[in-house]
């Protein structure tokens, strides 16, 4: 059986990290991975293919940035090449960007068996780019790999039942299989003290490419007595030190750039609150412990909001001070098990054997 696994972008790497390692070493499977270059940034890529002991990409398309159309239908043609020389049995997608959604297309006019790992979730918002990637590879895949109950519900709703399997989170295998491994040592880097800091990270498009979103974002959080640290933002472009762009850093706050897997789990682990609107730091506050303030005006792990650990709270300042407040002011007693036993990565691997075309 051969599986291509198709990646592009930072979260992608850290999915694919944990199916790759189920599937390797199971007699008769073997894996090419194709890299779309969404992310092309060494502490944006390489960084975690070395780090996470991710293999060597088949091919490298070095697609890079560039509007949607552009950059979605430059994978497409490189990945439909990809798939005619390499034939696989199966092509694997992960989560719901651009490199997804081409992949997902790419294999479906060639009639490639898609499965989708992170199948299921919605925001119900189809202005977000991710949700129209998530909705059209749910679509096309054969098999469809849902992290939660709600993701089930989703599906059905939308009267996908058939070929779906909830195997949990493959980033909760992620947390406990690299969680104990980070060291503290990223702390020191980011200039703070485990349990004194607020871990701030921001790349959405809804809140980085809107002017009066991302100056209610920066505006906040203050630093109120605790330090904090402004974690790495997708685009480098945001996240990139103000020094180097000529301005001056906000009293209490510290811009830091991309961090490694584990450098980031350090910081995820000892903060005292995590303020985001990425979707996979949603989560890992939730693996940790770490009360969460998301700035978004919908989420698509809705469990850790009901679960009390995650607030919404939008974009506006006041909004964002007040949900770091309450973050900081306590911890709810109960934190349920949402995201499986932490075998979601075996369990991809058994139904694509399974399941073999
Ligand atoms: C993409 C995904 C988003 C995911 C995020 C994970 C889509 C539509 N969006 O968002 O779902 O949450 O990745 O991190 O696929 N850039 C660099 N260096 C890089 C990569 C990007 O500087 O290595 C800059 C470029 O200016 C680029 C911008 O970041 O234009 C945005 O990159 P892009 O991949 O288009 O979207 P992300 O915001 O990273
Ligand atoms: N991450 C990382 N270094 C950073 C910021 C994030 O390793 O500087 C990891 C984070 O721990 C999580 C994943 O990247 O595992 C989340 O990716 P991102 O926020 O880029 O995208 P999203 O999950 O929103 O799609």
């Amino acid at each position: 059986m051969h599986v291509m696994t198709i990646v592009g972008a930072r979260p992608q790497f850290i999915k694919a990290a944990v199916v790759s390692r189920a599937l390797r070493g199971r007699p008769g499977v073997r894996e090419s991975l194709v890299h779309t270059g969404q992310h092309y940034d060494p502490n944006m890529s390489d960084v975690f293919f070395t780090e996470l002991d991710i293999p060597h990409p088949a091919v490298h398309l070095g697609v890079g940035s560039g509007a949607h159309g552009k950059q979605t239908g430059e994978m497409l043609a490189g990945l439909e090449k990809a798939m005619l020389e390499l034939k696989p049995d199966w092509v694997l997608v992960y989560g719901d960007t651009n490199s997804t959604l081409a992949g997902a297309l790419a294999a479906s006019k060639l009639h490639i068996p898609i499965a989708h790992v992170e199948a299921g979730l919605r925001s119900f918002n189809r202005r977000m780019p991710e949700e129209v990637n998530r909705v059209v590879a749910d679509v096309l895949a054969t098999l469809l790999f849902v992290p939660t109950e709600t993701g089930v519900r989703n599906l059905a709703a939308e009267g996908i039942t058939k070929n779906v399997v909830r195997t949990g989170d493959v980033m909760y295998d992620a947390a406990l299989y690299y969680g104990d491994r980070a060291g503290d040592k990223a702390l020191q880097g980011a200039g703070v003290t485990a349990g004194r800091y607020v871990l701030c990270t921001v790349h959405r498009a809804e809140n980085t490419d809107d002017p009066v979103r991302l100056g209610g974002i920066l505006r906040r959080p203050r630093p109120r007595g605790r330090e904090a640290a402004r974690g790495a933002a997708a685009a480098p472009a945001h996240a990139q030190h103000p020094q180097q762009q000529g301005r001056a850093e906000p009293a209490g706050v510290r811009v830091i750039d991309p961090v490694s897997y584990l450098d980031m789990v350090a910081l995820e682990r000892h903060a005292a609150a995590v303020l985001t609107d990425s979707g996979g730091v949603q989560k890992e506050a939730y693996f940790y412990g770490v009360p969460c303030v998301t700035m978004r005006d919908e989420t698509e792990w809705t469990e850790t909001v009901e679960a009390g650990w995650n607030a919404l709270v939008g974009a506006e300042a006041s909004r964002i001070e007040r949900g770091v407040e309450r973050a900081l002011a306590g911890k709810p007693a109960a934190h349920p098990a949402l995201y499986g036993d932490g075998h979601a990565g075996e369990q991809i691997a058994d139904a694509l054997q399974r399941q073999r075309p």
